[in-house]
């Protein structure tokens, strides 16, 4: 193929680094009002046509015209339908710059791909055979030179022309023509009538079978529900089909939002860097979020599938008709829309226990993210490569400060909030700030301080919440003291305060809410109250109290922040036994086994004796045969902290080693001394019938699976039959995989020829591989890392597929700390290995994968010297992405 020849083409170089910052966005010269798309389908040489009508934003403007692009050729390129003059543009390392044009006009643009040869899994490429693109965030620009920001929001037509084997022709939008072409080619033609950023843009064609129902919006309107998977998978979508249904169906309940085009279309592929793509009317998954049967898939599964179909659906209104200006304002779209998700997952199951584990996620991951050296605000000020800031921050975070909104105003309230924030900005690219101040002038009675308020999202790093009190159980009066602070972060050395919710509970002494009535207060006190923190320091009087009290704080963790508070271990179990509020019985198991670790690490040997004390043991014994509990939330209270979040807890520099051995320790003890309780808890929550993924079910389940956890080190016969007995012989993968997870992590040669056999079952089934190589990534043998380094050769492992790269390479560095940080490096320089290989295909999944390394500050100086070899090795290589070139530099700052 020959290139255009512009006169004055700039040599195309590798360019420094650029740092593109917020204050320097400038809305777009030009504007798009419709683009014509058509594709030429050919693994090595896909033709794109693309017709743009342009009109500059400001008649009297003279800025030439900018296009993104990537490296691929620019075959054609006429205005109005004359080749556009050599010296009427210019191309550089990333994109066009056209002069001259008149202000409306209509441009054709011609290029061609390889699909083939693209395996950084952005733009146009091939899954198995089936093409499909991603485009956010700048995607699209590798497929046409476009304006490829979120703030051009254009109507797209799309027509995709190919042979017989590629049967199924998508693109976003409703189908308007389709048919057989005299070559003996067919074509299909897509007209998305919403006005869209091109990050949303979309095709897919295959040979592909849909699973299909119709549904009715409240309104009347009927919309045609499709999952289009490879035929092989067909029998693996009703569960995904059925949360889609229930996810449009909440979202017209709660927030009166329904669907917009005729049909909603999901597709699964094998390769795709992400989760999955709200891409409008064609969302494109990852396969491990859309197939599922019981003998494959987990209950955490069908969880996360549930809750990713209804992320995506819920993005049709957050995030496609109302999208980010900027990519700054991710968290606008991201944030907001997994608040949505959550809160069906709450209303689809239980809320209390989709509230831990979101708490869960944010303590241990965003947490440790706020305190490192990729620490960043939830609306970022400037980024190098933006694919970088997918992060825990912006959706997780993000999603906390959505439901700061609610819980000051109080969900109906949030709703009217919500309204008016879809009726205002319906069709727009806006910023968080505008998502703020629509909620905010929704509910003027609230008197919400919208300075105090934003300021989470422009300040970094997790504020410290100090609560002390005094109390004068004679006088009835109990006083708390509150302090607010916030560590200073890479860029952001002193914080001001935020507005934080304090919703909290006085109990008496038989565990009951008392009435709350601050002193000055002339009514009775409601049994629990949002206290609004807005300033460093202050002080809260309760009066009229019937005595002693235990304080129940920041229930349902109503503020991401760190708490600290001077309750004692008897108050802690107390709460565990007796606190209204779930999560907060969660919270003071959880505190209770991380201060026996905590003991047990600073102790000299590791705590040479019991780390396990009587106050604990009792308070797990009553757990385990408390009858009347959820046994689902018994299971999270039960489980032990993970050695990473023991790590950040410590004060000074981590041994991981030593973590390790602490926590195996503790779980030994706890294995011992409760076996019998905990076998005859394990019979009892075990089903006799078959699987089924229901709320009750899936609690027994985990509970039993929790037990297992500790019979599995329990010294007992018994203990060890049972778990060998569940790896053999449950009919369900959730089973499964709980015992085969548990044998993994001891050198045994019965269960090398099990996990031997399981291969053989199921090799042919790669999301089920990705479990088999996850259980021996974070084995605790020996052996672990030289088994690891065989596995990379298997023909059931593939370094070009970000699933299995994440299975095996993921888990291991993310989830195996013990082996990723061997005192003798090997651990780090597996990673530095992988990270060197996958970097010149794949820059995303590289610069995922590097963030356990740019902990490093965090530990002792053995480990410290040998994480900063790597990352100084790095930085020094040469080509090195964009990505992983900033996630280095951060590191090294
Ligand atoms: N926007 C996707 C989501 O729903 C995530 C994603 C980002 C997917 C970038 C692919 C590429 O969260
Ligand atoms: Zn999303």
């Amino acid at each position: 193929m020959t290139e255009v020849a512009g006169s004055s083409t700039a040599a195309r170089q590798q360019a420094e680094p650029v740092v593109v910052r917020r204050l320097d966005y400038r809305p777009p010269d030009w504007l798009v009002d419709e683009v014509e798309l058509c594709f030429w389908l050919d693994p090595r040489a896909t033709r794109v046509q693309g017709r743009l009508r342009l009109r500059r934003a400001d008649a009297g403007g003279t800025a030439p015209l900018r296009l993104h692009g990537g490296d691929q050729p620019l075959v054609r390129l006429c205005c109005d339908g004359a080749e556009l003059a050599s010296h009427a543009w210019q191309r550089d390392s990333d994109g066009l710059t056209l002069f001259g044009l008149p202000a409306a006009c209509t441009l054709e643009i011609e290029t061609e791909l390889d699909p083939q040869a693209n395996r950084a899994l952005e733009g146009l490429y091939l899954s198995a055979g089936i093409f499909c693109t991603q485009c956010e965030a700048e995607g699209f620009r590798r497929i046409l030179f476009f304006p490829d920001r979120p703030d051009v929001l254009a109507r797209y037509t799309t027509t995709l022309i190919a042979d017989e084997r590629l049967p199924v022709l998508l693109a976003n939008g409703n189908l308007v023509a389709s048919g057989p072409l005299a070559d003996g080619r067919h074509f299909a033609r897509w007209h998305d009538p919403f006005p869209k950023p091109s990050y949303l843009f979309a095709l897919v064609a295959g040979e592909l079978v849909c699973r299909e129902r119709p549904y009715r919006t409240l309104s009347g309107r009927s919309v045609q529900l499709q999952i289009y998977v490879e035929p092989r998978n067909a029998a693996l979508c009703d569960h995904a089909l059925a949360s889609l249904e229930r996810a449009m169906r909440w979202d017209e309940q709660r927030f009166g939002l329904e669907y917009d085009l005729e049909r909603y279309m999901v597709v699964a592929v094998d390769d795709f860097n992400m989760g999955a793509m709200e891409n409008k009317g064609l969302n494109v998954f990852n396969s491990k979020y859309v197939l599922a049967c019981p003998a494959t898939a987990t209950d955490d599964d069908y969880l996360d599938i549930e809750g990713v179909i209804a992320h995506e659906y819920f993005h049709n209104w957050t995030g496609n008709r109302i999208t980010c200006r900027d990519w700054f304002q991710l968290s606008l779209k991201e944030g907001l829309t997994v608040f949505r998700d959550q809160e069906f997952s709450a209303d689809m199951h239980s809320a209390a226990i989709k509230r831990i584990e979101e708490v869960r996620l944010l303590q241990t991951q965003q947490f440790a993210e706020d305190a490192g050296p990729t620490a960043h605000p939830v609306r970022p000020d400037s980024y190098v490569e933006i694919n970088n800031f997918y992060t825990m921050t912006v959706y997780h975070k993000g999603a906390e400060l959505v439901r700061l909104l609610q819980t000051l105003l109080g969900w109906e309230d949030f709703v009217r909030g919500m309204r008016l924030y879809v009726e205002r900005h319906d069709g727009q690219a806006v910023t968080t700030d505008d998502f703020v101040a629509a909620v905010l002038d929704a509910n003027p009675q609230a008197g919400i301080d919208r300075e105090l308020f934003s300021r989470w999202y422009s300040q970094a790093g997790t504020p410290l919440l100090r609560l002390s009190w005094q109390q004068d159980a004679a006088a009835g009066q109990w006083r708390l003291h509150c302090r607010q602070s916030c560590p200073p972060t890479p860029g952001q050395e002193h914080k001001q305060p935020v507005l934080i919710p304090l919703r909290l509970a006085l109990l008496d002494a038989s565990g009951r809410p008392c009435g709350l009535r601050l002193a000055g207060e002339t009514e009775a006190g409601a049994p629990e109250r949002v206290l609004r923190l807005t300033a460093a320091e202050q002080e809260f009087t309760f009066v009229d109290l019937p005595g002693e009290v235990t304080p129940s704080l920041l229930r349902g963790f109503s503020a991401p922040v760190r708490l600290e508070a001077p309750l004692t271990r008897e108050q802690q179990a107390f709460l565990m036994a007796h606190d209204s509020d779930a999560f907060n019985r969660w919270q003071a198991a959880q505190a209770l086994l991380l201060q026996a670790l905590l003991a047990g690490l600073k102790a000299p040997e590791g705590g040479a004796g019991e780390l396990a004390d009587s106050l604990l043991l009792e308070a797990f014994h009553h757990s385990l045969t408390d009858q009347t509990a959820d046994p689902a939330l018994l299971a999270l209270a039960l489980t032990l902290p993970t050695e990473g979040y023991i790590a950040d807890q410590l004060p000074g520099a981590v041994d991981p080693a030593r973590v390790h051995q602490v926590r195996e320790k503790l779980r030994g003890q706890l294995a011992t001394r409760l076996n019998d309780a905990l076998l005859i808890c394990y019979r009892q929550q075990q089903d006799a019938g078959p699987y089924v993924f229901s709320g009750p079910a899936l609690a027994r389940r985990r509970l039993k699976n929790l037990c297992l956890t500790y019979l599995a080190r329990s010294p007992a016969e018994e203990a060890r039959d049972l778990l060998w007995q569940q790896a053999r012989h449950s009919d369900n993968m959730t089973d499964t995989a709980a015992a085969m997870a548990l044998l993994a992590e001891t050198p045994d040669v019965a269960v090398d020829e099990l996990l031997q056999t399981f291969y053989q079952r199921w090799r042919h089934q790669p999301l089920v591989i990705d479990k088999w190589l996850a259980w021996q990534a974070r084995s605790q043998r020996p052996d672990c890392l030289a088994r690891l380094c065989r596995l990379l050769e298997d023909p059931a492992f593939s370094l070009t597929n970000p699933n299995r790269v994440r299975a095996l390479i993921g888990t291991f560095c993310q989830a195996n700390p013990y082996h990723f940080h061997a005192a003798d490096g090997s651990g780090y320089r597996f990673l530095e290995q992988q990270l060197c290989a996958i970097d010149g295909f794949n820059p995303q999944v590289a610069a995922r994968l590097v963030l356990p390394l740019l902990r490093w500050p965090r530990f002792e100086p053995g480990r410290r010297v040998l994480m900063l070899a790597v990352l100084q090795r790095l930085a020094a290589r040469q080509p090195l992405s964009r990505d992983l070139y900033e996630m280095v530099q951060r590191a090294l700052a």
